[in-house]
């Protein structure tokens, strides 16, 4: 498990690790129920700012441990999964670390790679036999990342990325007419018309947005991906977005288990940022606030709104995708829909679909008696008067 102590002063790294480590668990352990080959590849490997001997407080260290675990279940169950990993790292000091790596997993074929990331990925897909799942993890420390180079990867099939962009450096390199800024910001948002968005915009919340939405975008094209979500990290002590995280899928089952882990992080998140405003406050006034633990300063105090608010919303947004009753949906294809589009976990959209159904709203013909949310199977309609 990661721990905050790891993290002091990059408390950001440690929201991006629980939410890498929840998903990757999850994933991991279910994907190898089904495919005999794992493989986990980490673009930016690292390790950096690394305060662990064994790496556990890095993406790579947090992957080899999700293998592990889920091959010896696997194999306690009388199945056997290989489990790789592709560790790329084009610093030398951080390689020859990477390097250790192999006789302290032997039960995980580690490939350490020394060079560009972007220049290995023709031999990583070479590597990658085609009935593999693939997660590839792509963290660089920086934004020059041409985004059609990292095609080949993104369209492979039975894969899934999480893509760190840095949302903060990306915004001020926007507003930066230097050609070679200019030009390198074109090649990672490849497509769209953000720059003629973001001379509108008005407010930081607005060019996040705009910025955001271009990628997901780029990725959805270059990727086809069916699903793109994104989960903001915010700096520490200041309420202002550092990076997004972007996730793409093509699976409903790997959005469903996404919006759990992403909802467990930001509540980590949360509760991060009071810890570490609480420290502030207590170097700068050199009084303890000890007596104001953790709890009675309500750690969820940002996330409980925003989680409230996606709710709402996610109800909106069901209400409009549900067709009229002349063309009913499977509720199978209507929650992840709904899922795609806010930070909400799957019970609370089935939730929805009920509360729905029990104030007329929404109409589900084959409903069983006793049922409280709503199976994969029901179709589903809008009641309202204008579609009669
Ligand atoms: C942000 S760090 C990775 C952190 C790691 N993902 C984690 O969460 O523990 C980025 C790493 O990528 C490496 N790097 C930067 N550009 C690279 C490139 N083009 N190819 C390979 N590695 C690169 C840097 O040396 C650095 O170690």
């Amino acid at each position: 498990m990661v721990s905050i102590e790891d993290y002091k002063g990059r408390e950001q790294s440690y929201v991006k690790h629980v939410l890498l480590e929840e998903y990757l668990e999850a994933l991991v352990h279910k994907t190898a129920s089904s495919y005999s080959h794992i493989v986990y590849t980490d673009g930016f490997a690292g390790p950096w700012q690394s305060a662990k001997e064994d790496f556990n407080d890095t993406s790579f260290g947090i992957a080899l441990g999700a293998l592990r675990r889920a091959k010896a279940s696997w194999k306690k169950a009388g199945r056997d999964v290989t489990m790789s990993a592709f560790l790329v790292e084009r610093n030398p000091a951080a390689f020859k670390q990477l390097e250790t790596l192999p006789p302290k997993f032997p039960d995980i074929r580690i490939k350490p790679l020394k060079g560009d990331f972007i220049e290995l990925i023709p031999t990583i897909l070479k590597d990658i036999p085609k009935d593999a799942f693939a997660f590839f993890l792509l963290d660089p420390k920086g934004w020059r990342i041409p985004l059609q180079k990292i095609e080949p990867l993104l369209v492979r099939d039975n894969s899934e990325v999480v893509f760190n962009f840095m949302l903060e450096f990306i915004n001020r390199a926007a507003s930066i007419n230097d050609p070679i800024v200019v030009a390198g910001l074109d090649e990672l948002l490849p497509f769209g018309d953000w720059r003629d968005k973001l001379l509108e915009a008005q407010t930081s919340d607005e060019r996040k947005v705009i910025l955001t939405k271009a990628f997901s975008d780029c990725l959805f094209k270059l990727g086809h991906y069916k699903y793109v979500c994104e989960t903001t990290i915010l700096r520490p002590s200041r309420d202002r977005p550092l990076y997004s995280l972007f996730y793409g899928t093509r699976h409903d089952t790997g959005l469903e288990v996404f919006r759990d882990c992403q909802v467990k992080a930001l509540e980590a998140q949360s509760k991060t940022r009071a810890a570490t405003k609480v420290h502030l406050t207590e170097n700068k006034t050199g009084q303890s606030e000890l007596f104001r633990s953790l709890h009675e300063m309500s750690p969820e105090d940002d996330v409980t709104p925003f989680l409230a608010a996606e709710r709402q919303r996610a109800r909106e947004t069901m209400i409009a995708l549900a067709p009229a009753r002349a063309s009913p949906m499977l509720y199978k294809d209507l929650w992840p829909l709904v899922l795609s589009r806010h930070v909400v976990r799957k019970p609370d959209v089935n939730k929805i679909g009920a509360d729905l159904k029990k104030e007329g709203t929404l109409v589900f013909p084959n409903w069983e008696t006793g049922k409280r949310v709503p199976h994969p199977g029901y179709t589903v309609y809008r009641a309202s008067a204008a579609d009669e």
